[in-house]
């Protein structure tokens, strides 16, 4: 399940958005509508004004009384509501505010919005709207994975509608459990502030005419037809390099481990399984100018793959698995040789002595930078929307307060941009 309990800070009434949003919400109906009564709350509390669309089918899982209650504004339902036309009128209701969220958003509602529909007052505002548009779906899993919602969902991505979810985990329906969950509120309040950072202006050409190669997600490493070694890395932080980078008008390649984020616009995805199958496709993938490794790869593979799934026996021991280190992609295209990539940057997840380990793992790797960030669980990193990193170069260390994987990545990439340019300036 998507989860990130540590990043949402509201306990703490921070909030890093420099001015407030107006965000008009969508409640859709499904059983996961009762969550956007915390969401309301979650968002005004962090400063934003909301306001509230209810479909139809909304009215079955929540009030109009108890979101009017939270959000302060009259509730809009019906597109021939007069009243609602005189006073706001669908289309500046669809243009006045920053952002339109969706959620819950059913297989129903997604079919409508992927074909234009416009026969009720949620589904004229999104076709009128030139907003942007964030939908967090909640279905069943059977209707999640169906032909007919994939081409939709595939169809509203292209049109530029943000996606976030679904998580996986059980549902409503007993014995239910699959992708198909609305996710966490703290995870839909991250992804509706991640969209406000990436609205900010950043579009540049500094990175123009280069090949940015980056690796992201963790690996699978097969124990058996149906078993596999992992870890928990969510693919964010690299996904969100791979967004920078292309915007600032890079050439990209995202060699991605499996993940279900969905894919940035504009940049070139090679998904693979395996630690081996990720250095494949980085060496396929070369030259590059610079190359950001910040997948989570396994260390190590099991030496054996089975071909048949281990049985379990009563009589048997518990089987011991024989494991052999996997290549290090990062220490390999890090080599001096013709095809190094001139900037080649590496992660360190650590849990302890962040900052030492991090630093050996800059020689011993011959990276030029290390991002280095502190992965227990409790900092919520693994998974969640926000990451505190040290940036350590050969001219020391650089610690940088918490921010979103989006900022991150943002620095980053433009660090990176400004360090291509002062190379290629000291070499004329
Ligand atoms: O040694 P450690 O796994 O901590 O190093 C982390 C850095 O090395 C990350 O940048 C990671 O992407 C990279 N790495 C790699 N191949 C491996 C192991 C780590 O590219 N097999």
């Amino acid at each position: 399940m998507l989860k990130s309990a540590g990043v949402y800070r509201a306990e703490t009434g921070r909030n890093d958005l420099s001015s407030p949003k107006r965000i008009l919400l969508i409640i859709g109906g499904g059983i996961a509508a009762y969550k956007c009564l915390e969401l309301i709350r979650r968002l005004k509390e962090r400063g934003h004004n909301v306001r509230a669309v209810m479909t139809q089918a909304a009215h079955h899982f929540v009030t109009p009384l108890s979101v009017g209650a939270l959000t302060n504004e009259r509730v809009l339902m019906d597109l021939f509501d007069l009243d609602d036309e005189r006073e706001i009128g669908h289309i500046r209701l669809a243009r006045d505010n920053d952002l339109i969220v969706v959620a819950p958003a059913t297989a129903d509602f997604i079919a409508k919005m992927a074909g234009g529909h416009a026969d009720d007052l949620a589904t004229a505002v999104l076709l009128a709207t030139d907003k942007p548009v964030l939908l967090a779906p909640a279905m069943n899993p059977a209707m999640w994975r169906h032909p007919a919602t994939c081409r939709n969902v595939a169809q509203l991505e292209a049109d530029g509608v943000r996606i976030i979810g679904p998580a996986a985990g059980e549902m409503a329906e007993r014995g239910e459990a699959g992708l198909g969950r609305l996710v966490e509120v703290p995870d839909l309040v991250a992804a509706i502030e991640g969209v406000f950072e990436r609205e900010a202006p950043q579009r540049g050409s500094v990175l123009e005419g280069r090949h940015v190669l980056i690796t992201s997600g963790p690996t699978h490493e097969p124990i058996d037809p149906i078993r596999y070694l992992a870890n928990r890395s969510s693919g964010k932080q690299g996904f969100e390099l791979a967004a920078a980078a292309a915007d600032l008008g890079a050439r990209v390649t995202l060699v991605t481990g499996p993940v279900s984020l969905a894919e940035p616009r504009g940049v070139r995805i090679v998904r693979v399984k395996t630690a081996a199958e990720m250095l494949e496709a980085v060496k396929a993938a070369l030259p590059a100018d610079i190359a950001v490794f910040a997948a989570a790869v396994a260390d190590w593979r099991v030496e054996t793959i089975q071909t048949e799934k281990i049985k379990k026996s009563e009589k048997a021991r518990a089987p011991t698995l024989k494991l052999t280190e996997n290549p290090d992609i990062l220490k390999i295209v890090a080599r001096q040789g013709p095809e190094r990539p001139r900037l080649v940057i590496g992660f360190a997840a650590e849990t302890q002595n962040v900052i030492d380990y991090a630093k050996s793992k800059l020689k011993s790797k011959n990276a030029d930078w290390i991002v280095a960030n502190d992965v227990s669980p409790s900092t919520g990193v693994m998974g969640g929307e926000n990451n505190t990193v040290h940036l350590i170069t050969q001219s020391g260390v650089e610690s940088w307060p918490e921010m979103s994987k989006v900022k991150v990545a943002r620095k980053i990439m433009e660090r990176a941009a400004e360090q291509l340019h002062a190379k290629r300036t000291a070499a004329e």
